[in-house]
């Protein structure tokens, strides 16, 4: 069977590769490595046709989707930064691509589509754990932050309510905090290991102070990227048409044990010095992933395992980085 992945050489489409390979479909991807790296890919060889595109422009979107019997969506901009400096190329990313992949899927005879979508779409949830049936919102549309998350929701919408409408068989999969080596730096764990890295002069003091935002009391769960790409792999594989599911796991750690154990992780005792808490942070998040259990999915790495090895990766990329400096 011929698939096309979208954003395939970015973080997590890069890991879902393998599934869609070992799987033993061939695969097509197509990016413009505006975040991604044809690097990620390369060792894939000939298993993998890449091919240089925007999901803006519908004649490329239409070309690689030629002859595919499923399409999974990803490419979107990610990056906190990117919602306030470009909310507009954000949502004509969002929008446009997810209209064109998925007109071009009505064109071409695809029977799947499966989109990549986001815990953002309903933000602070009104429970905990969090399941599929948690309504959707934008606090304040207004705010330019809210490109991404609403911008999501409207693929969600255009992803059902056009596609499935029109005749494709549709899923959704909602990734929570999947994390990993060479996930990007605008996250909290690259960004408190950096700290780490710095305060602790390069990892040699064994007791630091570490000033927070809040007062670490905020909770998220994170999930390895190897587990959360085979559950968006079974979701989107297996999943049930016309439904979404959440993908992650149900470990809620609070941002407090986070740092500490990210500490424990490099050999650094980190003392946190609790502050200003940002306006508009979500308190508490953390998925309900029973549906996905249904379809035989299970997260195999723990908490630990998963935040040592994304800690180790970039405690040694800053390491490396200051040894080149000095
Ligand atoms: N990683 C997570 O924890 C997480 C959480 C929630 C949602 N998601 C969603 O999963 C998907 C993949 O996320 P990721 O973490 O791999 O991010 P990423 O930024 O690493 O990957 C996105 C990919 O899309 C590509 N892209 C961007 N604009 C494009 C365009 N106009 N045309 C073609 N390609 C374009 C980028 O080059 C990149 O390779 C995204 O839709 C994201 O919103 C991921």
């Amino acid at each position: 069977m011929k698939v096309l992945m979208t954003g395939g050489s970015g973080f997590l489409g890069s890991e879902m590769c393998k599934n869609i390979v070992e799987a033993g479909h061939d695969l097509r991807v197509i990016d413009d490595h505006s975040r991604g790296r044809p690097a990620r890919l390369e060792h894939f060889g000939d298993k993998i046709e890449l091919v240089d595109g925007d999901v803006r422009d519908p004649d490329a979107v239409r070309a690689a989707t030629e002859g595919c019997e499923v399409v999974w969506h990803l490419a979107y901009i990610n990056g906190t930064r990117y919602f306030y400096e470009k909310p507009d190329a954000v949502l004509e990313v969002g929008i446009k691509g997810t209209l064109n992949t998925i007109e071009a899927a009505l064109d071409c005879g695809v029977r799947r589509y499966v989109l990549a979508s986001t815990s953002e779409t309903y933000n602070e949830p009104t429970h905990v754990p969090t399941d599929e049936s948690e309504r959707l919102m934008i606090p304040d549309v207004t705010n330019p932050r809210f490109s991404y998350g609403g911008g999501k929701i409207g693929c969600e919408l255009l992803t059902l309510h056009l596609g499935g409408f029109r005749g494709l068989e549709t899923v959704i999969f909602r990734p929570h905090n999947f994390i990993g080596p060479d996930m990007g730096f605008e996250h909290v764990i690259p960004e408190i290991v950096e700290r780490i890295v710095k305060m602790s002069d390069g990892l040699k003091k064994t007791e630091i102070d570490l000033p927070i935002q809040g007062d670490g009391s905020e909770t998220r769960s994170f999930c390895d990227v190897r587990d959360g790409a085979r559950g968006a792999f079974i979701a989107g594989e297996k999943g049930e048409n016309g439904n979404i599911y959440h993908v992650g796991t149900e470990v809620e750690v609070s941002i407090r044990h986070l740092v500490e154990s990210l500490g424990r992780v490099l050999g650094v005792t980190v003392n946190i010095i609790p502050g200003e808490l940002r306006a508009g942070g979500t308190p508490r998040r953390c998925p309900a992933i029973g549906k996905l259990r249904t379809l035989g999915y299970e997260p195999e790495y723990s908490f630990d395992q998963a935040i040592e090895r994304a800690a180790k990766w970039y405690a040694d990329y800053h390491l490396e980085k200051a040894g080149a400096a000095g």
